[in-house]
């Protein structure tokens, strides 16, 4: 190996560590934005909530009856608002325990949770507490998760 050679070899080592460093570096860079960005589970009894794909058949068919007696008059199944916000991509946006927390625990929810109070200022109407049980609510839910796989072909998008 003559002198140049080794130069250049020298050079190319160092190049590579140096590089080597730099990819390090980028790799712990990216770690923070790469992290999911934490989604609010709300305030409530419900802290952790496991959901199963595929659907469950019973809890869609008794949140989809909880829905037409004590939900539909004030929200769609689209995106359009009536009183409340449609529920079309709710699953996208919401966690399941602070959709199911907004239901079991809206007084509350409404006083204290940021993003409760901000669906209060634009809808102005308070959500009324009818008392629902954190059993009704898991099959609300899971109508929920059902309108958004049928509407958009996307649920649980904000599933942690
Ligand atoms: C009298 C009208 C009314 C009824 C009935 C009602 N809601 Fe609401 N709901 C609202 C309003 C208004 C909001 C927005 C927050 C506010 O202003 O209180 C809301 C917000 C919500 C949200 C948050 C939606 C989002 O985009 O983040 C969920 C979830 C929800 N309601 C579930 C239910 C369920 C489940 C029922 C039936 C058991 C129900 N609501 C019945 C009026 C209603």
């Amino acid at each position: 190996m003559n002198f140049y050679t080794y130069l250049m070899m020298l050079s190319i080592g160092s190049a590579l560590w140096a590089c080597g460093g730099g990819t390090k570096n980028a790799g712990t860079e990216q770690e923070n934005p790469a992290a999911k960005e934490e989604v609010s589970k709300g305030i409530g009894e419900v802290k952790d909530i496991q959901l199963t794909d595929p659907l469950v058949a019973d809890l869609v068919r008794s949140g989809k009856k909880s829905y037409e007696t004590k939900c539909s008059g004030c929200h769609k199944l689209n995106d359009e608002r009536i009183v409340g916000p449609g529920w079309a991509g709710v699953t996208n946006k919401r966690s399941p325990e602070w959709i199911m927390n907004m239901i079991t625990n809206v007084d509350v929810m409404l006083e204290e949770d940021e993003e409760a109070q901000k669906l209060l200022e634009e809808c102005i109407t308070r959500m009324p507490n009818q008392k629902i049980a954190i059993d009704e609510a898991r099959g609300i839910l899971e109508y929920m998760r059902k309108n958004d796989e049928d509407q958009l072909g996307s649920k649980d998008g904000a599933a942690r």
